[in-house]
């Protein structure tokens, strides 16, 4: 996820971009960079770090022109360094581009062009895209064509814009990434999102999948990618700048769990090799996992949640796993040696406890990994492997589109580690690899449809809230119980379900609903476990599809579409993470910052 302004007027196009920048700096914000047209050609100036370095650093050595580019990066090919950065050109300067997206077919087109004599500066996908247009200019083709044919071979998700040398025009395309046009007599823009050009105008036409948009002084022209023009009404929106980073939700929380079904389906892209039906991860060379005999996953909090997720996942695949409170591995941490993996789990990639457990695995001779959505981070730089889940930046305390994505990476993972391992991976993946896939629309029927709110001001006024569930459903269990009591301040658990009757029973009272996680593994003892809290009083909540025999049971349904036992506890974790939201919005509370917590814990 990263942030795209262009812009072509009159006037200095500068300062427009790097308020654009600014506003769009919450999709991204490791590295920034502009390029402008001025007299002699195209001016690059990107840098890693936030927009305000990249602004102190045009203020050093000042920048001009009326028709110009910029990008905020969220990195996840190559880390925030300059050379990363956004706009990059061939070397020549005949032409510059921003992406937002993913290039499928990067490494291809890279080994394509580099046997044509093309030298690359970057670890970036998006460096392919001024080559091949610099390929089809030197092949002789106009810039429009060149640009053209040069998007016409890419695959994968890109919002792509680029300005040529000479020219006060801006090429755009859009498949599968937002890109969206601004217009104003005389003044136009391209931006990935509405409020990186707000503050200039509130006429916008959103672009489709497949358009090729074409902007000058005069106007834009909508065509499709052969060049036919397609019709786009222009809106006007009315937002509050000071709120648009927001979009359309209130909290940054409710946009990041909206944003769930986007991020697993940029986590999964091109990771799934869908000739051989295999789990690709092409992150790593054949054969990287060869010889793991066991893994602990390191972590904390929510991404300990995702950890336990990952161990059983890897059980089930034959892979010994343990998950392990990074906070207490320096004193209770199991032997290890090169056989061993230590996977160190961490949204961030720089919580304290997580980099301690790291470092500590690595000391004592174990493999390490970091899975994190940083690139760049402490945890990502220092372990021998990283892997990124590419959920885009998240602002919300309370972590929730990281949760989704780590857990369904670690399913990848494990297949692939068994795969490695055992020459086959565990799963059957005929029937998971659709399930995955489908992910993204199963939680997009949820968010349409939840009752969470209902259900949440149902129970509203009770003493202490209680969530079970078991197998893949018991980090779930955790994971609904910590996000509630982070958010909402009202005392949550998460237990398994089977361990309800071993003592927390004797909390159970009419004043404290019980959520009963359903995900297809032992449902029936779950079950039979919420009637116990239920024939004591307690309200029972099912969370499970429609069908499912505890709707008849429980007091409460909040409904999960039918999936694979692999992945319903992570709808149900969506369902959950809706029911705190709208819980601690009765409430009141300061839902993007929960008092006594931080994003990201630095400290032991
Ligand atoms: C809870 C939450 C925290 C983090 C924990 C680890 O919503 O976000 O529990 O999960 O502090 O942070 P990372 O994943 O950055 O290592």
């Amino acid at each position: 996820m990263c942030g795209i302004i262009g812009r072509v007027g009159s006037g200095d196009a500068i300062e427009t971009l790097l308020t654009g920048l600014e506003n769009l700096e919450y999709r991204g914000y490791d590295s920034a960079g502009v390029a402008v047209q001025n007299g002699s050609g195209i001016a690059v100036q990107k840098r890693s770090g936030k927009v305000e370095e990249l602004k102190a650093s045009i203020d050093d050595r000042p920048l001009e022109g009326e028709v110009g580019i910029g990008h905020t990066r969220w990195s996840t090919h190559g880390p925030p360094t300059d050379e990363n950065a956004h706009p990059h050109t061939d070397g020549t300067e005949d032409v510059a581009v921003v992406h937002n997206g993913i290039i499928e077919n990067y490494a291809e087109l890279k080994s394509w062009l580099r046997d044509r004599g093309h030298a690359f500066t970057s670890d970036t996908d998006t460096e392919v895209i001024p080559h091949l247009v610099q390929y089809y200019l030197d092949e002789g083709f106009p810039n429009e064509t060149a640009f053209r044919r040069a998007i016409d071979d890419l695959e994968g998700s890109y919002a792509v814009t680029a300005m040529f040398s000479g020219e006060h025009v801006l090429y755009a395309a859009r498949q599968g990434s937002p890109l969206v046009v601004g217009m104003e007599d005389g003044e136009y823009f391209l931006a990935s999102d509405v409020p990186a050009f707000l503050e200039y105008t509130e006429t916008v036409v959103y672009l489709e999948d497949g358009d090729v948009v074409i902007v000058d002084e005069d106007g834009v022209e909508f065509t499709d990618l052969e060049g036919n023009p397609v019709s786009r009404n222009p809106e006007t929106v009315e937002w509050d700048p000071e709120q648009a980073g927001k979009g359309e939700y209130d909290h940054f929380m409710h946009k990041e769990i909206h944003e769930q079904p986007t991020a697993l389906a940029q986590a999964i892209e091109g990771r799934i090799d869908h000739g051989s039906g295999r789990i690709a991860l092409e992150d790593f060379e054949p054969g990287t996992f060869e010889g793991i005999e066991s893994v602990q996953l390191v972590a904390c909090g929510t991404s300990y949640h995702a950890a336990l997720y990952g161990s059983l996942a890897l059980n089930a695949a034959g892979i010994r796993a343990t998950a392990l409170l990074a906070n207490e591995y320096s004193v209770s941490a199991p032997p290890v040696d090169d056989d061993t993996l230590v996977i160190a789990v961490s949204q961030s990639g720089e919580t304290a406890d997580t980099l301690n457990a790291l470092r500590q695995a690595r000391a004592s001779g174990a493999r390490t990994l970091t899975l994190t959505n940083v690139v760049g981070s402490t945890a990502a730089r220092e372990a021998d492997d990283a892997l990124f889940i590419r959920a885009g930046p998240e602002i919300g305390v309370a972590a929730t589109k990281t949760f989704s994505s780590q857990a369904v990476m670690l399913l990848l993972l494990a297949q692939r580690l068994a795969d490695d391992v055992r020459g086959e991976p565990h799963a059957d993946l005929d029937s998971l690899l659709p399930e995955l896939a489908a992910m993204p629309d199963r939680i997009d029927a949820i968010l349409e449809a939840s009752t969470a709110d209902r259900v949440a001001r149902r129970y509203a006024d009770s003493e202490s809230y209680f969530f079970i569930g078991r197998g893949l459903g018991f980090p779930v269990a955790l994971e609904g119980a910590l996000k509630f009591k982070e958010i909402t301040y009202e005392h949550a658990e998460g237990f398994a379900s089977g361990e309800l009757k071993h003592g927390p029973l004797a909390l159970v009272t009419p004043e404290t609903p019980v959520f009963a996680i359903f995900t297809g593994e032992e449902d029936e003892k779950t079950l039979k476990n919420a009637e116990e809290a239920q024939t004591r009083g307690a309200p029972v909540v099912a969370v499970c599809p429609e069908d499912h025999r505890a709707v008849a049971v429980a007091d409460d349904h909040l409904r999960i579409p039918e999936t694979d036992a692999d992945l319903a506890g992570l709808l149900a974790n969506v369902q959950l993470q809706l029911l705190s939201y709208h819980a601690a919005d009765l409430l009141d509370r300061p839902i993007d910052k929960p008092r006594n917590l931080a994003k990201s814990v630095t400290v032991e």
